[in-house]
């Protein structure tokens, strides 16, 4: 026993065994959720086919939801039930020892399945699967039929010669724009993608999967708080919206608490509140910033959000159960302003003009004062869109004191990430609006809100903080190896890949403080302090390579990095090695 446990008495030496058992069960379950992730391990190269692994893994996404339009269903669900474990959903549910236990049973036999069907096809993987899972070869079968079929449209790749089609003006068929894994049926790629109809936003099925991560939203927000938030801002995007028939636009109703109504042709051009008994929560106020392609795109849903805002703040309801009304009221009797002014809630940019350019602010190093980033966010999305009372458009009338006021009032901003394919550090545009509106919101609410995001896409739908997030990123890409060595393949671009996640990871320390201090540092460690490393990335890119050492120094100099003197300092050196090998003086 060690001194510490001699001086415990047994109730404490008890609790600090189960504590322990949490810790471990805490780190088990990140450890799993990191392996889980689907990493992508290169860029995708036009016109050529993907590999043998990166196809098993896709298959592996593809087989674990149902897919009935194919009538095949999740092959998750079919191995739990075989092996008499319950529902794979209850699983999933199951926050214990037990069912991490039966998750990593059936995971396992899910990934041999998938393995076993790419090196010895559909036959011996249903053999297998009946044998060792008890998966009835007849159900098995079906879904490794659709599997075949999408392995045989992945292992050729049309699209060059569909460029080459289509730059001689001939006709190129459509096809629906999605991921692989939402919908299969975008294969073969190289086709003329097609949107949707945005009268068909929401479809049933987003707004029946949106209730459920809003439900995890909001009780994660009152466990965290103490109660829910009164007002949130929301990010729309166009692309994520069509690959998702609409989930951030439900999730946004689900918030006000009404329901998508569909019109005799199907179309949906109305909302009905839930009735609050069924709701069993208040109605959270929701201010939208959406993007200039959602704009573009969704002209009809943007008139729905800002209908449903209208309906829900015309309801008798108390001020405790319906934030909308309590805030518009609130703010007309404040401020002295309209009904038409205090209820906008859907921004956008100008007419004619896309993105907050909050990105180009953070990547140039523009800025002095955090708030710039914010007021630069407000200053380009500061157009309301929607209809007033006599049904006459607002066009994106610029209303700069509505979003002020609005985001006024904010507690919590969020989006919905749409694709396994792209995350937070990626693209500089999460960073741009969750970032841009979350730095607004810090200015005008005098408080940092609780920034959310979802992946809505995997079986156990999650909410993440943004920290959460960006160390899931981290972990998965930016410091994994399987993701930076497929990144090197590429070369040049590789390495302007590897610079521009840091950069990335830096805007969300620039908009909102959400990077933790060991990100930098294991970041110089592996690209920079390693030698050998460096000598790989500046030999293949030289420039990305001293922007990433530049970028580094500047989240040091702006004290996003407590890192110690000694680093910086080589940090530094380094950089000027780079700088003289560029210039020829070395
Ligand atoms: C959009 O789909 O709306 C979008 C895409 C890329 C960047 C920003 C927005
Ligand atoms: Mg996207």
């Amino acid at each position: 026993m060690s001194p510490l446990e001699q001086r415990m008495t047994k109730s404490e030496t008890e609790l600090s065994a189960e504590e322990r058992d949490r810790r471990v069960l805490k780190l088990y379950e990140q450890v799993v959720e990191i392996e889980q992730r689907l990493i992508p391990t290169g860029l995708h190269v036009f016109g050529s086919a993907s590999n043998e692994r990166e196809c098993a893994d896709l298959l592996r996404m593809v087989a674990s939801f149902d897919r009935p339009e194919c009538g095949t269903r999740a092959l998750p669900d079919m191995v739990a039930e075989g092996l008499n474990l319950g529902t794979y959903e209850a699983i999933l549910e199951a926050q214990d020892e037990e069912g991490w236990r039966g998750r990593e049973r059936v995971e396992t036999i899910v990934r041999k399945a998938i393995a076993l069907f790419v090196s010895e096809g559909g036959e011996s993987a249903s053999r297998w699967l009946e044998a060792e899972a008890r998966v009835p070869a007849v159900e098995s079968s079906k879904l490794f039929g659709l599997l075949s079929r999408i392995r045989e449209q992945l292992s050729t790749n049309p699209e060059l010669e569909s460029l080459a089609r289509a730059l001689r003006g001939e006709y190129i068929e459509p096809g629906p724009g999605a991921d692989i894994v939402q919908n299969p049926f975008i294969l073969p790629t190289g086709r003329n993608t097609h949107a949707v109809n945005p009268y068909a936003v929401p479809s049933v099925v987003a707004y029946t999967r949106a209730e459920r991560v809003v439900n995890l939203l909001l009780e994660r927000h009152r466990g965290e708080h103490g109660r829910y938030p009164r007002a949130m801002a929301l990010v729309l995007w166009g692309l994520d919206n069509i690959k998702t028939q609409g989930e951030g636009v439900a999730q946004a109703l689900w918030l006000l608490g009404v329901r998508p109504v569909r019109d005799s042709m199907n179309r949906v051009t109305e909302v009905e509140p839930v009735p609050l008994e069924k709701l069993g929560r208040p109605r959270i106020d929701v201010v939208m910033t959406v993007s200039g392609i959602f704009r573009d795109l969704f002209g009809a849903t943007m008139t729905l959000l800002d209908k449903a805002v209208r309906c829900v703040a015309e309801l008798e309801e108390s001020d405790e159960w319906n934030y909308v009304r309590r805030n518009i009221r609130g703010e007309m009797a404040a401020t002295g302003v309209e009904f038409e002014e205090a209820a906008l809630r859907v921004y956008s940019n100008a007419p004619g003009s896309y993105g907050t350019n909050v990105n180009f602010m953070v990547m140039d190093s523009q800025w002095e004062h955090a708030d710039a980033l914010g007021d630069l966010f407000v200053t380009r999305k500061c157009f309301a869109y929607g209809r007033d009372r006599e049904g006459r458009a607002l066009e994106g009338r610029e209303a700069r004191e509505g979003l002020s006021r609005a985001l006024s009032r904010v507690e919590a901003t969020y989006q919905n990430i749409d694709s396994f394919e792209i995350g937070v550090t990626d693209v500089d545009h999460y960073f741009e609006y969750l970032g841009g509106v979350s730095k607004a919101v810090e200015k005008h609410a005098s408080a940092r809100p609780a920034i959310y995001l979802s992946d809505a896409l995997s079986r156990d739908a999650r909410v993440r903080s943004l920290e959460e997030t960006v160390r899931l990123e981290t972990r998965t890409k930016t410091l994994n190896p399987k993701w930076y060595e497929g990144m090197l393949k590429h070369g040049f671009r590789g390495v302007a890949e590897i610079e521009s996640h840091v950069t990335n990871t830096f805007g969300w320390s620039a908009t909102a403080d959400a990077v933790d201090h060991w990100v930098y540092t294991e970041v110089a460690e592996t690209f920079v302090l390693d030698e050998r490393m460096l000598e790989r990335l500046s030999s293949l890119n030289p420039h990305s390579a001293r922007s990433l050492v530049a970028r580094l120094l500047e989240a040091e100099g702006r004290g996003f990095w407590a890192a110690e003197a000694e680093m910086v300092s080589r940090l530094r050196d380094i950089f000027s090695t780079l700088e003289d090998r560029i210039e020829g003086v070395a």
